[in-house]
C-alpha cells in the first residue's frame, strides 16, 4: 500500500528515504542519484559551517532539480559540553593520551567551540530551503517551524518512543520518522536517555501510525524490498535506509568500513557512546574496546567525537579500521548492493 499523503509531502514518487549520514559520510553523488531515480536523497550537514550548507545546496541542486532533504542535529552539544571546563578537558585527554601517542598524534589545544552551532546553521537551512529539511535530537523552535511552513519546506523529525512522536506532532512537525534501536548511527532520544528509549522499529512504528496523525516514515533494519514491504505494512507512508545506502560505493564512507559491512563483522553490531559520546550502533573494534577498557567515564557530545577525529584519520591514513566508527545496523549480514541504483531497484521491485 502507498500512501500519497508522505509521498506528496516528501515530493516523491518512491517511498524511499536515503538516510542522512553526518561527518562526511553523505556525498553529492548518492543524495543526486536516489533523489534523480525518484526515492528522497538526504545530506547529513550537522558537521558544516552555515557557508558549506549553502555550498552543498547548490552542489546538489546542479546534480538534480528532485526534492532532496537536508538534515541537522538540533541540539549541537550535550549539556556538560557546554562551557566544557580546562579541568574537565584533561581529563577527557587522559583517555586519549596513550592512543596519541601510540599514533604519534601531538596533544591538541582546547577549541573555542567542538562543534559549529544550530543556531547558526538553521540560517543556512531556511536560506537555501531545500524540498525536505529532517532533523534529530530535539524540535526546533516554533519561530523555525513557522519559517519552513512559511518556505514551503516539509520538516522531518526523529522520535524513537511514542512520547517523542508525540511532542514533535503537538509542535507542528509535519512527518515523523520512527527510528528503532536496530538502525546503524545515533539513537537521537531527546526526552530520556538514549539507553532507555530502546524500542525497535515494528513496535514503534506501529504505535506512531496508530497514535499519531501525522504521516511515519520507518527507520531501523531495513535493507531490502521485504523490509520496506515490512514497513508499509506497519502504517508507515515510506522507509528510510541508512546502512545499505552507507554499503554503496557512492557514499563517503572508506573502503575499510565497506569490507566491514559486508564481512562477518556486521553480524554482531553494538551500542556504544565510543564514537562520538552519543549512543550510536556499529560494529566492534580496537576504538570501541579501548574506550570500554579505559575505565573512565567518557566525555560528552561532542567533545568525545572532536577527540576521536584524530584517531579515525590515522587508521584511514593506515589503511586499517581500528580506530575508524564502523556505523552499521543490526541487518548488515543481509547487504548485497554495492551501487545505489540498483539497491534502488531492488528496494523498489516489490511496490505497486
Ligand atoms: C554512518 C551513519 C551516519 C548517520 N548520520 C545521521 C545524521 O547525521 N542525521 C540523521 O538524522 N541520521 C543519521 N543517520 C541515521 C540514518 O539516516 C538512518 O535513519 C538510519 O541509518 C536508518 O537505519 P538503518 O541503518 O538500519 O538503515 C546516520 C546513520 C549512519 C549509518
Amino acid at each position: 500500500m502507498q500512501d500519497s499523503q508522505t509521498l506528496d509531502l516528501l515530493r516523491v514518487d518512491r517511498p524511499i528515504i536515503q538516510g542522512p549520514f553526518g561527518g562526511g559520510l553523505s556525498t553529492v553523488e548518492l543524495v543526486s542519484t536516489v533523489s534523480n531515480l525518484g526515492g528522497l536523497g538526504s545530506f547529513g550537514v550537522h558537521y558544516l559551517e552555515p557557508d558549506g550548507i549553502v555550498r552543498i545546496a547548490t552542489e546538489i541542486r546542479e546534480k538534480t532539480d528532485r526534492s532532496f532533504a537536508l538534515n541537522l542535529w538540533v541540539s549541537d552539544h550535550d549539556p556538560e559540553a557546554n562551557d566544557f571546563s580546562p579541568e574537565a578537558y584533561e581529563a577527557a585527554w587522559r583517555i586519549f593520551e596513550p592512543l596519541y601517542q601510540e599514533l604519534g598524534i601531538e596533544k591538541p589545544e582546547q577549541p573555542q567551540r567542538f562543534h559549529p552551532s544550530f543556531d547558526d546553521q538553521i540560517e543556512a537551512i531556511l536560506e537555501t530551503r531545500p524540498h525536505v529539511f529532517s532533523f534529530v535530537f530535539g524540535i526546533p523552535s516554533k519561530r523555525i517551524l513557522d519559517a519552513c511552513k512559511v518556505k514551503g519546506i516539509t520538516t522531518v523529525g526523529a522520535a524513537t518512543t511514542l512520547a517523542e512522536a508525540q511532542a514533535l506532532e503537538d509542535a507542528g512537525v509535519d512527518v515523523i520518522l520512527s527510528t528503532g534501536f536496530e538502525a546503524g548511527g545515533h539513537r537521537p532520544s531527546f526526552l530520556e536517555r538514549a539507553e532507555d528509549s530502546l524500542m525497535g522499529t515494528l513496535p514503534l512504528t506501529r504505535l506512531i501510525a496508530s497514535e499519531c496523525s501525522r504521516p511515519v516514515i520507518a527507520a531501523g533494519g531495513i535493507v531490502d524490498a521485504q523490509g520496506v514491504e515490512a514497513a508499509l505494512s506497519l502504517g508507515a507512508g515510506a522507509a528510510q535506509l541508512g546502512t545499505a545506502f552507507l554499503a554503496c560505493d557512492e557514499s563517503g564512507t572508506v573502503d575499510q568500513h565497506r569490507s566491514a559491512l559486508f564481512s562477518n563483522q556486521s553480524a554482531n553490531s553494538q551500542l556504544t557512546r565510543a564514537y562520538t559520546g552519543r549512543l550510536a550502533r556499529g560494529m566492534p573494534n580496537r576504538l570501541i574496546k579501548a574506550m570500554t577498557s579505559s575505565g573512565h567515564r567518557l566525555p560528552p557530545f561532542p567533545v568525545q567525537a572532536w577527540f576521536v577525529a584524530p584517531l579515525r584519520a590515522a587508521s584511514i591514513e593506515a589503511g586499517d579500521d581500528d580506530f575508524i566508527s564502523l556505523y552499521a545496523n543490526q541487518a548488515a549480514p543481509l547487504l548485497k548492493r554495492t551501487k545505489a541504483a540498483d539497491l534502488m531497484a531492488d528496494l523498489t521491485s516489490r511496490l505497486a
